[in-house]
């Protein structure tokens, strides 16, 4: 039994790494998905195998292992009924918040393993060393995992004000608590059976702090980074479990987790030209910087829909750069007719997106693909960014920090240096928005006030769709 379970799980890390490998493209997503989720089935089996597996053994009292039995299967019940629920009723706005509470519950379970093998081996008499690091680490990543993704989570969804908490000396602080802990790892790995307890449960309790404090202190613009900074450490937290448990498959998948979630934090902050460190160190956008909305950029114009239907019907190139505000109205169905309208005037569309557009990875490609755009015209910031002098109109729909000039042009925006999609150097430039309210930095955008710049306001969804009948 204990091969054929070695053996699934074999094949459920190469499933999990072919679901990476299909990740990474539209095209291949939902396959990658599916791999994933067999992955994940067959693990779940083996692993239910395993348990199942003790009860023909002596190892240990067999009571007590089918009630464990039982609980599993109940728990994974509800869990799954849980999940199901939550995953049929969130919009997709609100995903990343839905996320953050996932790597919450990674990193409680970790910290639940960690407490739950350190007290059978304090109660066994037989902890040594090395399962003590495993302990210590995995507690502790877990820990700061937990909270951190809490504080994510009321963040995003607005239940905690989104401006990083700035307290003085906080690097300070958040030295001091790595150091101590450092301390306290020596003591716990050199204690032996329950004496251990008291490092472990200090630590816990500063590992806590550690993460409320850390992401407390990003401010908005850095979310981004910070949903996908977490998911690397529930990865981490994952792997720590794994090792605490002895579970190889564990280890692989907390890996794999940990280390793509890092490697995409990396790509975003290259996107939004902020060093990595600078963001995990937090308090961005405190430093003085000056929003834009204080400036006075001029007069904004007005453009109605029929305006715009007749401008696109003209155009020979246009370009989409959709953002969160395409996402809220649920425009997509609508840009997609449009869309597929105008191709069919013979007019060359293609959408331009911005690596954070929206509010989470890949947010806008899986609106667009779920109103089947097709995904050749869907091109990423740095393949559409030279192509914008060319183009005779730029439809920017819900969408506004993504393609603030302000990024480039003013050193003091809290926003600078983060690249956009440079729009303004396309003929026609049309907004659709509400009004003119910033969008997540806070921040104003002079693009809207340039001369061949027109406002449509309105829902998104209701302005498309007056084109859509406009364009016959
Ligand atoms: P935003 O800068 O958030 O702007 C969205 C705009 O959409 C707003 O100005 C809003 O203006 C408009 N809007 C909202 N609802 C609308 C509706 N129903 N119809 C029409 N317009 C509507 O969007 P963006 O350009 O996509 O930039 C994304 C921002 O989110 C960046 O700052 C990014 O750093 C941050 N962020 C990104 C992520 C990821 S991973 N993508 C995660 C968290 C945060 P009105 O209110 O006037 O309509």
């Amino acid at each position: 039994m204990v091969q054929f379970v070695q053996g699934a799980y074999i094949l459920s890390a190469l499933l999990f790494i072919l679901a990476l490998a299909g990740l990474s493209k539209h095209e291949t997503a939902r396959r990658g998905n599916q791999f994933g989720m067999a992955g994940m089935g067959l693990a779940l089996v083996a692993t239910l195998l395993l348990v199942l597996d003790y009860l023909g053994t002596d190892y240990f009292d067999q009571g007590p292992v089918v009630v464990g039995l039982v609980i599993i299967v109940v728990a994974g019940a509800i869990g799954a009924v849980i999940g199901l629920r939550l995953a049929q009723r969130v919009e997709m706005t609100g995903m990343p918040e839905l996320i953050a509470m996932m790597h919450s519950f990674v990193g409680l379970a970790a910290v639940l393993v960690g407490y739950n093998t350190y007290i059978e081996t304090a109660d066994f008499g037989h902890s040594d060393s090395v399962h003590n690091a495993e302990v210590f680490i995995g507690v502790f990543i877990g820990a700061v995992t937990f909270t951190g993704s809490i504080v994510a989570n009321l963040k995003l969804s607005a239940r905690m004000k989104s401006a990083p908490l700035t307290l003085p000396g906080r690097h300070q602080l958040n030295l001091a608590i790595l150091v101590v802990s450092a301390l306290l790892m020596v003591w716990f790995m050199l204690s032996d059976g329950w004496v251990g307890m008291a490092p472990l449960v200090v630590m816990t309790v500063l590992a806590l702090v550690l993460g409320f404090h850390l992401v407390a202190a990003i401010g908005g613009g850095d979310m981004p980074v910070v949903v996908s900074m977490l998911n690397s450490y529930s990865g981490w937290a994952a792997a720590a479990a794994g090792f605490m448990l002895g579970n190889d498959l564990l280890i692989i998948t907390g890996a794999l987790v940990g280390s793509s979630g890092a490697i995409l934090s990396y790509i975003m902050c290259t996107a939004m030209n902020r060093s990595f460190v600078s963001v995990i160190a937090g308090g961005f956008g405190s430093d003085g910087a000056v929003s834009g909305e204080a400036r006075d950029y001029g007069e904004h114009r007005e453009i109605q829909a029929d305006e715009v239907a007749a401008m696109l019907k003209d155009a020979s190139s246009v370009v989409i750069t959709p953002g969160y505000g395409m996402a809220v109205a649920q425009a997509q169905y609508p840009v997609a007719e449009m869309t597929r309208k105008l191709r069919e005037k013979g007019v060359d569309v293609r959408f331009g997106i911005h690596p954070v557009a929206g509010r989470l990875p890949g947010h806008m490609n899986v609106l667009l693909a779920e109103a089947k755009v097709p995904y050749d015209i869907v091109l990423e910031m740095d393949e559409i960014n030279d192509d914008f002098p060319d183009t005779d109109v730029v439809l920017v729909i819900g969408a506004n920090d993504t393609v603030n000039p302000a990024a480039m042009e003013e050193p003091n925006s809290p926003i600078a240096g983060m690249p956009v999609l440079e729009v303004w150097k396309a003929r026609d430039v049309i907004v659709f928005k509400r009004s003119m309210a910033t969008g997540y930095a806070g921040v104003q955008n002079p693009l809207f006030f340039r001369e061949n710049s027109q406002m449509l306001f309105g829902d998104a969804k209701d302005k498309v769709n007056e084109i859509v009948a406009a364009l016959g």
